[in-house]
């Protein structure tokens, strides 16, 4: 499918964003491995949550899902059933990388795979913790999946991640529910605790001590009523695009503003970005807030702050959309410490460099950045995702503010992380 974006000259009105992503896998995983009934609403129609659900379903979860809320019968926490064939994770990194860490809990054999894309990503940075704590896991060559993991008993673990990667600390979390004792892990560079908090709603003893979490194993889960917030990550789409446009007012009521997520809020107010939070609360231990974005003429003469180091990783997500921003602003943006870009969906550098070049801003690409001249306006030209959910939806908002036509190619993708992102778009875009 193709998306023809134009010129916008006005971004306006109010997007009701899609639940977040990382949470709503979190919480249908520990629904699953709970005692009793958890009522998950706002929960995340992408397609990569579906396959967590799917993925549940084949291990014997009655999963029941109606109008944005999905309910799940919890099996306990060893009660998963062994599946008939193998796990399909779809896309989802995610879902492969968190489940991996509940099945080495359990006595049997399970292979997960995933699309072209997912198997080709880099899955020794969980094997090597599962085989750590006592799980038979194999792969392909290179620990790419599918993956076969045999579980059971576990030995508790201490173990500094060797990457800043929120997936392979949730893994070893959750398969530290099914040590022989707790299980600790040492982040140096923080990211995401969306398991953190999870865990300790479902009723999991989680401890932080300085850069070490420890959990404890053999908890009783019990179901939850729970309501997942905003997606952060699907917003910055919305935000660059408001920042961008000449004239501006967007709202995006009850947005997730996760203390580790909303860095990206502080680095746009840095960067000039007009914003204003109201209606702050916390549900479950996750904040969450109504946004209000105007154009930002500020943002656009200056330069976007450098990306590197912490807030690398913790605007992971968003360095494809704050590079196409940034190549707007008068001084562009340099993005350093974020190799992980290129294990994403797809190498993120990559993909950026080339369509951004292909709108006629002269990219520079690094081993672990990219760095993006500013003062240049784009042209419209053809996009080609290469399949990557993040790379169409942020050059569907370089199209916004280029002249002439912009073609997303396999502009599907977006529903990796945001079902109906391109209606989202028209409704607020006007010429
Ligand atoms: C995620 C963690 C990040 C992020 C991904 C979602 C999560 O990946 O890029 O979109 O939900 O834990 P890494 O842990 O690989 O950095």
């Amino acid at each position: 499918m193709i998306e023809t974006i134009h010129y916008a000259e006005s971004v306006s009105g109010t997007v009701g964003l899609p639940g977040d992503k990382s949470i709503s896998h979190r919480y249908a995983l520990l629904a699953a491995i709970a005692e009793g009934e958890s009522t998950l609403e706002h929960f995340a129609r992408s397609r990569d949550c579906r396959s967590t659900l799917g993925c549940l379903r084949a291990l014997g979860v009655d999963v029941r899902e109606s109008a944005g809320t999905v309910t799940i019968r919890g099996r306990g926490l060893r009660g998963l059933r062994e599946p008939q064939g193998p796990l399909d994770a779809g896309n989802s990194g995610t879902t492969m990388r968190l489940l991996s860490g509940i099945l080495a809990g359990h006595p049997f054999a399970a292979s997960i795979a995933g699309d072209d894309s997912l198997n080709s990503r880099p899955m020794g940075r969980i094997i090597d913790p599962l085989r750590r704590m006592g799980a038979s896991v194999t792969s392909r060559e290179k620990g790419l999946p599918p993956l076969g993991i045999r579980g059971g008993r576990l030995a508790g673990i201490r173990y500094v991640l060797p990457v800043a990667s929120a997936q392979v600390k949730s893994c070893v979390l959750l398969a530290g529910l099914y040590g022989s004792g707790p299980t600790a892990v040492e982040e140096a560079v923080p990211t995401r605790d969306h398991t953190e908090i999870a865990l300790g709603e479902f009723g999991a003893v989680v401890r932080r001590r300085g850069p070490w979490i420890e959990v404890d194993p053999d908890p009783v889960l019990r179901g939850r009523r729970l309501c997942v917030p905003g997606d952060l990550s699907a917003a910055a789409f919305f935000l660059a695009a408001a920042a961008l446009a000449p004239r501006a007012e967007l709202r995006l009521p009850g947005v997730g503003l996760n203390g580790r997520r909303r860095e990206l809020l502080d680095y746009l107010a840095e960067a000039g970005l007009d914003i204003e939070i109201t209606e702050e609360t916390a549900e479950a231990g996750e904040p969450r807030g109504d946004l209000l974005v105007r154009s930002s003429p500020r943002l656009a003469a200056g330069g976007l702050p450098p990306i590197r180091g912490d807030r690398a990783a913790a605007l992971i997500d968003e360095i494809p959309v704050l590079s196409v921003l940034g190549s707007q602003t008068a001084g562009g943006v340099e993005i350093a410490d974020a190799g992980e870009l290129r294990v994403k969906e797809s190498d993120r550098i990559a993909a950026v460099a080339l369509n951004l070049r292909a709108m006629g801003v002269d990219v520079e690409e690094t081993r672990d950045g990219l760095r993006v001249p500013g003062g240049r306006p784009l042209g419209g030209a053809d996009i080609e995702p290469r399949g990557d959910h993040r790379i169409a939806m942020a050059f569907a908002v370089a199209g916004l503010s280029a002249r002439g036509e912009t073609r997303i190619h396999g502009a599907e993708c977006a529903d990796v992380s945001y079902p109906g992102f391109w209606d989202a778009l028209r409704a607020v875009a006007r010429p």
